[in-house]
């Protein structure tokens, strides 16, 4: 595929995670909540977590921001539901390595958040990429110190 037909292809990954987000609101029955702004411009996001017997058993988001932000935590939201908790924070540091532009493991299937790659060409828009992954590593990280 050429990189005009795979940027076109991301952009609309991007843009279906922004305007059909994958588990928005918020959990009743989380049993972790972080909140986190970027620093950057200010945007938040509100994630719950009901992580059990190690495993993320759900996860829904609320927030303010970017397309870029929202899509992002959409995608995380929808990978890291069922996974364990060190498997989680895994993906979160997958997940920053993409965004440093570093080569990634190609055996790991990273579903649609291969289209954020692109991302780590804009360094003004990393934060706004890694808001909800921010949140999430310090949910498991905090979870799992328990
Ligand atoms: Fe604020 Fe992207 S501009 S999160």
């Amino acid at each position: 595929m050429s990189t005009n037909k795979l940027d076109q292809l991301y952009r609309s990954v991007i843009m279906d995670h922004y305007k059909n987000p994958r588990n928005k609101g918020v959990l009743s029955d989380n049993n972790v909540t972080i909140d986190m702004n970027n620093p950057t411009c200010g945007d938040v996001i509100h994630l719950t977590l009901q992580v059990e017997d190690g495993v993320v058993q759900d996860a829904k988001f609320e927030g303010e921001g970017c397309s870029i932000s929202m899509a992002s935590a959409s995608m995380m939201t929808q990978l890291v539901k069922g996974k364990k908790t060190e498997d989680a924070v895994k993906y979160a540091h997958l997940f920053s390595d993409m965004m440093l532009g570093k080569d990634v493991d190609d055996s790991v299937d990273l579903g649609d958040i291969e289209a954020l790659s692109g991302v780590a060409k804009f360094p003004a828009r990393i934060k706004c990429a890694t808001l909800a992954w921010k949140a999430l590593e310090k949910g498991v990280g905090n979870e799992s110190e328990e």
